[in-house]
């Protein structure tokens, strides 16, 4: 059994501790936000928060996170009462799929949550990991200055740095990422659905 907080609740996981994230998530907790993509680490849509970092939930197994802080895009806001960067990205109607929409919003909220302030540069460059096939990217772009336009009102000016910590990943080099894929490839595990 492992402890897992996710967006400020605590849930008994009853699951092998190799298990990705993303499975527990969506399977377990159906929290479906986060989505299954490349299944490689390799794409950002299943990106999540862990203590504030961007990390790739399909890649990052469970035993490395009890007594971790996790977020999703379940845990920034409500339908009722969305949060700043779902706000902006509907605003700037910045999905057209919308599959790696879920993704970019986390990568959003780890910059904007350490640097508010963040320029066009920084932006692109942080979100840079994360792949969007049908190339809204500009509207990206926009939702993200917008969301950080409510994070500390319109008249911002740009810093010129981004501090060390909006880079931070959680380290996973621990864990040996090819034979987890043999692992859960030999299982046949049914991809989640989208
Ligand atoms: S699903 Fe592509 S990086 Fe996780
Ligand atoms: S909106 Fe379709 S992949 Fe980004």
């Amino acid at each position: 059994m492992i402890e897992l907080r996710v967006n400020g609740r605590s849930h008994s996981i009853s699951a092998d501790p190799d298990t990705p994230l993303l499975y527990v998530l969506r399977d377990d907790l159906q929290l479906n936000a986060a989505k299954f993509g490349c299944g490689l680490g390799q794409c950002g849509s299943c990106t999540v928060l862990v203590d504030g970092a961007p990390t790739l939930s399909c890649v990052t197994p469970i035993m490395l996170l009890e007594g971790r802080q996790i977020t999703t895009v379940e845990g920034l806001g409500t339908l009722e009462d969305p949060g700043p960067i779902q706000r902006a990205f509907i605003e700037e109607q910045s999905a057209q799929c919308g599959y790696c929409i879920p993704g970019m919003m986390m990568r959003a909220q780890a910059l904007l949550q350490r640097n508010p302030r963040a320029t066009d540069t920084e932006i692109r460059e942080f979100l840079e990991p994360n792949l969007c096939r049908c190339g809204t990217h500009m509207r990206i772009l926009r939702a993200v200055k917008r969301a950080a336009s409510m994070m500390t009102g319109p008249d911002v000016t740009p810093s010129t740095h981004t501090p060390a910590a909006a880079s931070t990943e959680l380290d996973t080099s621990e864990v040996d990422s090819d034979s987890q894929r043999d692992r859960r490839h030999s299982e046949k595990r049914e991809r989640p659905e989208r």
